[in-house]
């Protein structure tokens, strides 16, 4: 009985695996993917975890994953996708990844993507971070995705990301760039659907 109310306490309504969502009807602007399409993934990670679900994406993708300290060599709003990432603290991203997103020049198309480690609210604490990123990027955020990670305050989830987040967060990536070929074959149309 005990055991089950710190259980609730503790992850509460919190679902144990990761989330994805592309966007279904996405406002995409005039400009034609070319093929092959170039990617980035751009992040933030105090402790490793962002880290970790970044570098899963880049892998699966073939594409570099910068930490945002190493980003001033590289043109991001040139890339065909620019994927950003970063922990949740208080419901928001980090300072750099804010400062970040002040600073960028609409890019053609952005996903966002957190980990969160808070207990109880901590879903509801992500979904407000990646609001937060999605609407700094001007209406070119084609999916979002979240998953838990370690969180070295409280201690909880000291197994995330595990091998499924890490796998859901490939193909995630994965499934972004389908979509993006989607579009591209439909041809550079002003609202063209995201399947
Ligand atoms: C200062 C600080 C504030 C945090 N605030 C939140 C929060 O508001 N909600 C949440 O779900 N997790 C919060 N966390 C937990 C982190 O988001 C989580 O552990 C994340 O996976 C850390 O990612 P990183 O290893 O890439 O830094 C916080 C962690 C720190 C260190």
């Amino acid at each position: 009985m005990l055991g089950a109310f710190i259980q609730l306490f503790l992850f509460g309504c919190a679902r144990d695996r990761a989330q994805v969502q592309y966007k279904k009807d996405a406002e995409i602007p005039a400009w034609i993917s070319p093929q092959p399409l170039s990617a980035i993934v751009v992040y933030d990670s105090w402790s490793g975890n962002t880290q970790l679900i970044a570098e899963s994406m880049a892998e699966a993708i073939s594409c570099p994953a910068i930490p945002l300290n190493d980003i001033d060599d590289y043109p991001v709003s040139d890339y065909d996708l620019l994927m950003i990432g970063s922990p949740v603290h208080s419901g928001m991203p980090t300072d750099r990844i804010k400062d970040f997103l002040n600073g960028l020049e609409t890019p053609h198309r952005t996903a966002v993507f957190v980990t969160f480690g808070a207990p109880f609210f901590g879903p509801f604490a992500a979904e407000k971070c990646l609001n937060g990123m999605e609407k700094r990027l001007r209406g070119t955020c084609i999916g979002r995705f979240k998953c838990h990670g370690f969180h070295q305050i409280l201690g909880t989830y000291p197994t995330h990301p595990d091998e499924k987040d890490r796998a859901d967060a490939a193909r995630f990536a994965t499934g972004l760039i389908t979509r993006c070929k989607k579009t591209a074959s439909i041809g550079g149309m002003n609202s063209a659907i995201i399947l």
